[in-house]
């Protein structure tokens, strides 16, 4: 039986993990597979209850790098993930999607000439000021197989001169998971509605105060013109930051509360009028689960999703940003098409199972 090393270490990886791990699970795939943990994220809401939620296998190893900044803390996790393919023998490392800890993993492994499966390959902002831009592009760089969720994301790697060879069309484990928690995702508080759900996270969006503030300011208008809620589970980054602020910037209208768990979100998601976030993840999230969504962000690497109308980009411009609620309140969007089957998961497994053998 071969073995592969999965490696997780922030929120949206666990959730996609889950997909995978059900699915070498439910195949009985002639592979086993180990969870590294980086510890990227650390606190319950981040990272335990997605576990307990979602039945992910225990990790076997748990870095707990915490938070630092960004060179520092990807080198802590090199180095342990180093000394974990070192000691153990490992025929694969699949890794998800662009944060510090996706980067690791796949830098660490290709150094060790160990293939590197990336899940979410070919996703393009074109905007290297992120770094979550930088760590796809390098992992997808360091990939044996490129798992794309998208036709556009193949092409964009077909523009990079991939061989064809290694580029995989999956579908989006996502929208396996979406199709497979929402119809059982009921939200524990009985929520008014209509109500907004809108999330910021990002820190060119947490660490300029005048966006923070554009953004909170036009969440307001938008929630006084119809008059809603606007639920605003916060990430513990903007948290921080919204406790330092000025009060007046927050009417008693936004409803800031703790992280949801990945369940509550859909259940949330589903029920609101309007989602409004700078993440990726809940961009599709509400799409998959039928609603549309303003993005707080000057571009998105879900171009789908903006191109048949279900989004719409509004930066941290207040006046973007309540002129595309309007647009969007009255809107029901297309069917999720462009993303797989909701078979992703067992794709994959069985791709990477015909590399190893
Ligand atoms: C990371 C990813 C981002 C992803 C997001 C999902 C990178 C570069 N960014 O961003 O792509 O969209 O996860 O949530 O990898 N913190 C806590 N407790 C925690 C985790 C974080 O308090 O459990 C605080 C710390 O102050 C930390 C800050 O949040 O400095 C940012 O955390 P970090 O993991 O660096 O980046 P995210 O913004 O979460």
């Amino acid at each position: 039986m071969r073995k592969i090393l999965t490696i997780v270490g922030a929120r949206p990886q666990f959730i996609k993990a889950a997909a995978i791990s059900h699915a070498i699970r439910d195949l009985h795939a002639n592979l086993t597979e180990d969870i590294l943990h980086t510890g990227q994220h650390y606190d319950d809401a981040m990272s335990a209850q997605f576990f307990r939620e979602l039945d992910i296998p225990q990790p076997r190893y748990n870095l707990n790098v915490g938070s630092g900044n960004h060179g520092a803390q990807t080198a802590l996790m090199l180095k342990g993930i180093e000394d974990v393919l070192l000691k153990e023998h490992y025929t694969g490392v699949l890794v998800y999607g662009d944060t510090n800890s996706t980067l690791a993993g796949a830098l660490a492994a290709v150094k060790l000439h160990v293939p590197v499966f990336h899940v979410e390959a070919g996703l393009r902002s074109y905007n290297r000021d992120m770094p979550e831009e930088v760590n796809r592009v390098l992992t997808d760089h360091t990939s044996a197989l490129l798992f794309a969720p998208t036709q556009t994301a193949v092409q964009n790697l077909e523009k990079e001169g991939f061989s064809e060879k290694k580029i995989i069309f999956s579908g989006d484990v996502m929208l396996d998971n979406v199709r497979h928690y929402a119809p059982i995702s009921n939200p524990t508080e009985n929520r008014q509605a209509p109500y907004i759900l809108a999330t910021v996270h990002r820190d060119f969006n947490t660490d300029q105060p005048e966006r923070l503030k554009n953004i909170l300011a036009a969440l307001c208008m938008v929630a006084d013109k119809q008059n809603c809620d606007v639920l605003f589970p916060a990430h513990p980054r903007t948290r921080k930051i919204l406790e330092n602020m000025n009060e007046v910037s927050l009417s008693g209208r936004i409803k800031i509360m703790a992280p949801l768990s990945y369940l509550e979100t859909l259940a949330t998601a589903r029920r609101s009028a309007l989602v409004m976030t700078d993440s990726g993840g809940l961009q599709k999230e509400a799409f998959f689960c039928g609603r549309c969504c303003v993005v707080l962000r000057p571009e998105t690497e879900w171009t789908e999703i903006v191109e048949c109308g279900a989004a719409l980009l509004a930066d941290a411009n207040p006046e973007q940003i309540i002129d595309a609620a309007n647009k969007l309140w009255v809107h029901t969007p297309c069917e999720p098409t462009q993303f797989g089957d909701g078979h992703a998961a067992e794709k994959i497994v069985k791709n990477i199972e015909v590399y190893i053998k």
